[in-house]
Formats: structure tokens, sequence, C-alpha cells
């Protein structure tokens, strides 16, 4: 079954959503002057952005971490491939903060300067499906699946966003192209605060223990879920939510496919990965004590 092209269109072999850019958008991005002091988050959808948008604003944002400047996530850490805000990124001041789903070989030509620093974040690709099965109903933006099963046939015949192992892949294969941090949604899970300390050191930005402690603090889920700057919720209409449907920041865990999953999903998505992943377990330590 081919996605529904009133939610999602699919352009040099990765799907984008309808409504928010065009083809044309995504081509000009080749040429999209990139600033070495520009930070990009790059991350498969439902793999920890918002988290780590989060993370970049309250390292770089005294304002964000004393609470006094009250700025949603999205307009200090906006989406590159989607300026839904329309904002003149060109206008805007360095250090720009960007986060994008971009495939490796769409990304503007000069991030390839290897000095602009990329954190990529991957996650277990179980909980990314489940994750995205569940904000496929919360997004006005997405098709709602009637079932997980149809999602996941999507998820596993490379539709959907692209594909999650054509997107870590090609990140991966190609990281000697770009100035990158690995992470992992696991890592951060088990230590926020080292991987806080990770990004630090990578970004060259030296906080005190008083706003690392910080940093750390508002970005633990519970923070977040109830930090209208990061939850998408205080403005629903204009983050594309659907009031009432559940929350952006929905569980937070590591594992949670074990409650959507049957073992017969499992093992299918098992058949697929496993072996496929395994060029990608020298630099992903999933961590997740069991399964992929
Ligand atoms: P769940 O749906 O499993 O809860 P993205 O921002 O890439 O769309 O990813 C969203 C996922 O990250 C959601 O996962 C969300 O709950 C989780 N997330 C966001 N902030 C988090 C935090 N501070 N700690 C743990 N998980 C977080």
């Amino acid at each position: 079954m081919e996605p529904s092209e009133e939610f999602l269109f699919k352009h040099k072999g990765f799907y984008f959503v309808s409504n928010i850019v065009t083809p044309e958008y995504i081509d000009s991005l080749e040429d999209f002057e990139i600033r070495d002091s520009d930070v990009f988050v790059v991350t498969y959808p439902k793999s920890g952005t918002v988290w780590t948008q989060n993370i970049l604003s309250l390292i770089y944002h005294e304002g964000h971490r004393d609470g006094t400047e009250n700025m949603e996530i999205v307009d200090r850490v906006p989406w590159l491939e989607y300026n839904i805000r329309n904002m003149d990124y060109v206008r805007r001041p360095s250090p720009r903060l960007f986060a994008t789903h971009l495939p490796y070989y769409l990304v503007p030509r000069d991030l390839k300067n290897r000095r602009t620093k990329v954190i990529y974040v991957a996650r277990n690709p179980k909980d990314v499906a489940v994750s995205y099965f569940h904000y496929s109903s919360l997004s006005v933006l997405l098709e709602t699946m009637p079932d997980f099963n149809i999602f996941l046939e999507r998820f596993l015949a490379r539709k959907g966003a692209g594909f999650w192992l054509d997107h870590i892949t090609g990140w991966s294969t190609h990281r000697d192209d770009f100035n990158i941090l690995f992470l992992t949604y696991e890592e951060m899970k088990k230590d926020l605060r080292g991987a806080v300390l990770k990004i630090c050191k990578f970004l060259g930005k030296q906080l005190n223990e008083k706003e690392l402690d910080t940093v750390v603090e508002k970005a633990t889920f519970d923070q977040m879920k109830t930090d209208p700057r990061a939850n998408y919720e205080s403005k629903q209409k204009a983050n594309f939510l659907e009031p009432g449907k559940g929350h952006f920041l929905r569980k937070g865990t590591v594992g949670d496919w074990k409650n959507t999953m049957t073992v017969a999903q499992s093992e299918r998505f098992d058949n697929i990965f496993k072996e496929k992943m395994k060029d990608l377990s020298s630099m992903f330590n999933w961590d997740t004590n069991d399964d992929i």
C-alpha cells in the first residue's frame, strides 16, 4: 500500500510531508549557504529530535536555561526543510541551530566543509516504528494508520519517511564527509548528563556545573513534558497536532515496542534488520539489554 499523496510525496528517494514543503524547495537546499558556526541535529523521525533540539537550545541560550525567555524550541532550532514559521534563515544570527531529517545526499552541499557541526541521533528502529505509528494519529499532517500491522508493512517496505536503515547507513558510511557526532537515544536515556557533556565537548561549549545541572534537569522527559516551549502543546494547531489525540512526548522510554509488537511482528522485523544492522553495530551500541 502506497502512502497517500495527500500526506506524503516522494522526491529523490525520500518521502516528504506534502503540505509543508515542495520538491523545488528541497532542491534549493543544495545551495543553501552554510556557516561554520551552524549546528545541525540530524535524525530519522521519532529518534529524539525534539529532545536534542531542546538540549542545544538550553546549551546556547541562557534565557532558556534561566526561564527568562519564552520561545518555543521549534523557533530556536527550526527545521531546515520544513520552514513552517516562514523564517528568513539567512538573517538569523549565528550560531544558527537547525534540525533536519534529510538523508545525507540531500543536505546543503557545503555541509561537507567538515567544519560545520552535525549531531546525528539514532534510536532502536523498533521503538522508532512504534513511536512513529502513534505520532501518525496525532499529527494532522500524517495519514492515520488503522492499525500497527499496516503501519509496519509500510515501514518495512521502505515507505514512510524513507527508510530507517537507508538513513542511518547513509549517514554512517559517509561520516568522513562531515564533522559529525553520533549519539543514540538509548545512551541519552541511560546517562543524560554524560550525553550533554559529550555534546558540549563536541560543540566546544564550556558550561559551569550549575549551568550543566540546569540543562540536564530541563532536558529530562518529565520536565520537557510539562514545558510548553518543548512539548508542542502550547499552540497545538500551529504545530499541526490534533488536540485530544495524545501527547508528542508520549512515553520517552527504551523498549516500549514490546507493548505494541506481537512476537510474530518482532520476528519479522528481526529477519529484515538483524543481518543488515551488523555493519552498524561497531558504531551504535543500542544497549537495550536484548534484541536489536
Ligand atoms: P515516544 O513516542 O516513544 O515517547 P522526535 O522528536 O524525533 O519526533 O522523537 C519523539 C520521541 O522522543 C517520542 O518517543 C518522545 O516521547 C521522545 N522524547 C522527547 N523528549 C524526550 C526526553 N526528554 N526524554 C526521553 N524521550 C524523549
